[in-house]
């Protein structure tokens, strides 16, 4: 049953996932992605826009990967407003501050997008942390669970500008924002617990060029999906049930039938055995009284008169000879 119910989950998700990249009116274009980075994971994960995330990589050392589908209690789960659930089913986080260093190229607009979901606390106020660009502080006290809840993905985006070497934030330079050509991304832990991430994407675009002003319509397509979905296979599993109802009834009386059967068959077994006992010395009197017997009987003396006459002549044959 289980194993029933986590395949209907998967299906679930992916005909949601399919009905969401068909109807997704403005998705992130392919070839603006910069950098698409699966973080906590080893493994690269296709978009269903087409674009790569990577395996994790451009973090820095001393901090975590955790991967929740090895997490028997979340089997199954689904991630509400998840277009990659994968995504999200891997984290990085620090015990401390730490960050991302991505290589950046050409000077021009960007969007940073960062991919969350808590996974873990189920109350606000738990995780709370700043993320930054060099020094400056881009989002100040982000609490997941409190903007969106436990499993459920939360993507906040960032556009900066990248401009004479440098990054602009509101058209306010980021000391550090680039060093060595490199991004400098980072999630400033505070007193409360640790700061975590699960994806990021470095679009080159300005905010309205990415998927950011479509989410609205999006949230709302995946619940009307989610609910269509959950239905249509609500009510496929309840004709399951009925069918399995119906055919263990057959079974029953199926059962019902073979036990009588067997019942029968085993009197007349033992009849038959009782016949061929009381049978085990057939009178042979009897046996020579059937028509059978009686032409065998006529064959015998036939065939033994036929032998002793033929030995007779030949008897005589051999004296004349002599
Ligand atoms: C990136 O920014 C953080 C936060 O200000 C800073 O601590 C760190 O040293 C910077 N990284 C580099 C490589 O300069």
């Amino acid at each position: 049953m289980m194993m029933n119910s986590q395949k209907n989950l998967f299906f679930i998700s992916l005909i949601v996932i399919a009905g969401l990249s068909i109807i997704s009116a403005r998705p992130l274009v392919a070839k603006k992605v910069v950098h698409a980075i699966n973080a906590g994971s080893h493994m690269a994960k296709r978009s269903v826009e087409g674009f790569v995330y990577t395996r994790d990589q451009g973090y820095d050392e001393d901090t975590n990967a955790v991967d929740y589908s090895d997490d028997e209690n979340l089997k199954g789960l689904v991630i509400k407003y998840a277009k990659e659930p994968t995504i999200y089913m891997t984290e990085r986080h620090g015990y401390n501050s730490f960050g991302y260093q991505l290589a950046l190229d050409i000077e021009q607009t960007y969007t940073l997008i960062l991919k969350f979901c808590e996974m873990y606390f189920d109350k606000p106020g738990r995780r709370v942390f700043h993320v930054k660009l060099g020094d400056t502080r881009v989002i100040t006290n982000l609490d997941i669970f409190a903007k969106a809840g436990r499993f459920v993905a939360h993507d906040e985006y960032v556009e900066f500008k990248y401009q004479n070497g440098k990054i602009y934030y509101k058209n306010q330079v980021c000391n550090n924002g680039i060093v060595d050509g490199k991004l400098n991304i980072s999630f400033e832990k505070t007193q409360n617990d640790n700061p975590f991430i699960h994806g990021i994407v470095v679009y080159a675009g300005s905010l309205d060029q990415t998927d950011f002003e479509d989410l609205h319509n999006f949230k709302a397509q995946w619940e009307r999906n989610y609910a269509n979905e959950a239905r249509k296979k609500a009510d496929q599993l309840n004709k399951l049930k009925e069918q399995k109802l119906k055919k263990q009834e057959k079974i029953i009386v199926r059962n019902d039938h073979t036990d009588i059967e067997e019942d029968f068959e085993d009197i007349e077994i033992k009849e038959e055995v009782k016949q061929e006992q009381g049978r085990t010395v057939p009178p042979l009197k009897e046996m020579l009284m059937t028509p059978l017997g009686i032409v065998c009987m006529i064959g015998f003396f036939f065939t033994s008169f036929v032998l002793i006459s033929s030995a007779f002549f030949e008897g005589n044959n051999v004296k004349k000879e002599q």
